[in-house]
């Protein structure tokens, strides 16, 4: 049961991003090294162990085939959580197979969200035969429409893709196309706190007019931050954590496994 709270609900609403899990059909695939399934198991277990959150945002590349079993392996392993699951596809999902296995029983792969007096608010930034990203037009009106029907509401956009460059060379060729547009929204509506998305594997971290934007780990693979071309980042996978208080602020941080959970080659030059 998620918090609905109107704004005196004291406590806050705890949120555990997990992003990029890159689940393979076979159990025993393994990605650079890396079982995927074997190192979600791990974030989850890091999850249950030090915030209970009161949902989760599944925040897209948790398929890497786009398989029905891999969403099946997915919904095992954050249903674990016992919370709600809002899902959102990146671009290595097949969007329809997503929405057919992640829409139902506690999973969510359409809409928003008002909870704890927050609104969140899930876009699609997927292209269809591409790996960059793009918001089409039914997306950003989706969005302007719910931002000016609670403008009440502190509001957490979520999208796949990043909408600013983070610094790294073949990552942001496969950014947002469009950002402009998202902004030019964002700028409309004070109540936006922050826009965060999954994509680079990576951390990151930056403020712009006053909103937050923020990047996340992989639960796998991280990618090497301010690299040129495709590098692999040495350090144990993770996933977000946010709480978001009733009076409109809200806080955040990263939480990693002590180890890498396998054996990836450091060499590794794409996937
Ligand atoms: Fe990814």
């Amino acid at each position: 049961m998620i918090k609905t709270g109107t704004g005196t609900d004291p406590q806050p609403l705890r949120i555990a991003q997990i992003t990029d899990t890159h689940i393979y059909a076979a159990p025993d695939t393994c990605l650079l090294g890396l079982n995927t399934r074997h190192s979600l198991q791990q974030v989850v277990g890091l999850v249950r162990a030090s915030r209970q959150p009161d949902l989760v945002v599944a925040s897209g590349d948790l398929s890497h085939d786009g398989s029905a079993e891999a969403y099946a392996c997915v919904r095992e392993q954050l249903g674990a959580l016992g919370v709600p699951v809002y899902c959102l596809p990146g671009n290595h999902d097949e969007n329809t197979m997503l929405h057919d296995c992640m829409n139902n029983d506690g999973f969510h792969s359409t809409g928003s969200l008002r909870a704890g007096g927050w609104q969140l608010l899930f876009l699609d930034s997927t292209r269809a035969g591409s790996e960059g990203g793009h918001l089409a037009d039914g997306e950003l009106e989706k969005l302007d429409s719910a931002l000016a029907t609670h403008p009440e509401l502190p509001a957490l956009v979520w999208l796949h893709h990043q909408p600013v460059k983070v610094g790294s060379r073949w990552l942001d060729s496969m950014a947002v196309d469009n950002p402009q547009a998202l902004f030019d929204i964002i700028d409309r509506h004070a109540q936006v706190r922050a826009i965060i998305w999954g994509h680079v594997h990576q951390c990151f971290e930056q403020q712009r007019n006053g909103v937050q934007l923020l990047a996340t780990p992989s639960t796998g693979l991280q990618f090497l931050p301010g690299s040129e071309d495709f590098a692999i980042d040495m350090i144990p996978p993770g996933y977000r954590w946010l709480e978001l208080n009733p009076d409109g602020t809200f806080s955040t941080g990263i939480q990693r496994l002590d180890s890498i959970p396998g054996t990836i080659d450091p060499a590794a030059r794409g996937y």
